[in-house]
């Protein structure tokens, strides 16, 4: 969709889908706004409404607000959390009144370096109060516009914000910016949802990249798992003239406690050692596909080797350790990667006898 027809798109939906009766939104002032978006910054509208015209009453103006105590604005605040908002709304007010006359400045790039007044705070300030041609890319922007423009990637991450900036620049019209706006907010927290988006009544699913690839909920992507320590393990599946691989059952404390899995060799050397230990004769060994499971503290990476000993009918009678027949499994408990293994053993297998 072109610019135009976007922001038509939003501006329709807004005229009548669109919040209008929120108090921030009666009698619209600079300092309306920006107490209101600041109290907005992390906490629902439900909540902000049972604050708001508290605030207003007390502290009417930014004069106002420079001149209590910093006790009168925290006991305004109590409840909202996240009192190093209440803080800044504060220093910021101070800020005005001292340096800018008591006037809000009048753009994107004043504002911003006002305490607490991040790049679309200052956006959302500008063109709700002031009728300022300002992108805004708050939480519920973000999703809307990562949606439509199929934006891969974490926000986080600069280069994706600065693509979602710009998209939210490119789209922003000259007219009706405050409305547009708040739109693109409602659109956001209403249909543009993060579970369950309800694309059928939205005003831009023509457009829009992840609708049309049916991938909706895959942005914007979430935040990358930090790099997990990684560890190696050997786990030889050694398996008999009967097809049954041998397993131990693991000790009930630790990993996997008390499932039942190959044995575990830091390198093949120890191989010997094992086999001797069981009274088995090894026969040939191949090196099955590297396997890796992800914990959440660390990544094992699985080395299997597929070992052929020389046994038929042997029966085990250390404890805790048994023949697992791949043809007919006993029932018993399995980790996930350790059946994937077995599975993998079958196949091979499987390959070996076509
Ligand atoms: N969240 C942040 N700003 C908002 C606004 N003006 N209306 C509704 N939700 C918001």
């Amino acid at each position: 969709m072109n610019p135009e027809r976007f922001s038509s798109a939003v501006l329709n939906w807004y005229d009548i889908h669109g919040r209008k009766d929120l108090p921030w939104q009666q009698n619209i002032t600079p300092y309306r706004v920006w107490v209101s978006e600041i109290m907005l910054q992390q906490t629902q509208v439900s909540t902000v409404l049972g604050y708001f015209d508290r605030f207003m009453q007390a502290l009417p103006d930014v004069q106002a607000l420079a001149a209590a105590s910093e006790d009168e604005v925290l006991h305004l605040w109590t409840g909202l959390g996240y009192y190093s908002r209440a803080r800044n709304l504060h220093k910021t007010a101070k800020i005005v009144v001292t340096e800018h006359n008591g006037e809000f400045p009048r753009s994107v790039e004043a504002l911003v370096v006002l305490p607490g007044i991040g790049r679309s705070t200052a956006g959302a300030i500008a063109s709700l109060s002031m009728n300022i041609r300002a992108p805004i890319l708050d939480g519920n922007v973000k999703r809307v516009l990562a949606r439509y423009s199929a934006q891969s990637g974490y926000p986080g991450e600069p280069a994706v914000a600065r693509a979602l900036w710009d998209v939210a620049e490119r789209y922003t019209p000259h007219i009706r910016v405050g409305n547009y706006t708040q739109a693109m907010m409602d659109l956001g927290a209403t249909l543009c949802t993060r579970s369950k988006p309800t694309c059928l009544l939205c005003p831009l699913k023509e457009g829009c990249q992840a609708h049309r690839l049916g991938r909706e909920t895959d942005f914007p992507e979430p935040k990358p798992r930090k790099t997990l320590p990684q560890k190696r393990t050997l786990m030889p599946l050694i398996i008999n003239d009967d097809n049954a691989i041998l397993l131990h059952r693991r000790p009930s404390s630790g990993l996997w406690g008390g499932l039942w899995s190959p044995p575990e060799l830091d390198t093949v050397d120890q191989l010997g050692a094992l086999t001797e230990r069981h009274s088995l004769i090894m026969e040939q060994r191949q090196a099955l596909p590297g396997l890796t499971h992800t914990f959440s503290h660390f990544q094992l990476n699985i080395e299997p080797w597929l070992i052929h000993v020389d046994s038929r009918n042997q029966s085990m009678t250390e404890p805790d350790w048994l023949w697992y027949n791949l043809a007919n499994p006993p029932r018993l408990g399995l980790a996930a990667p350790v059946k994937k293994l077995l599975k993998r053993a079958e196949e091979a297998l499987k390959g070996e006898t076509v």
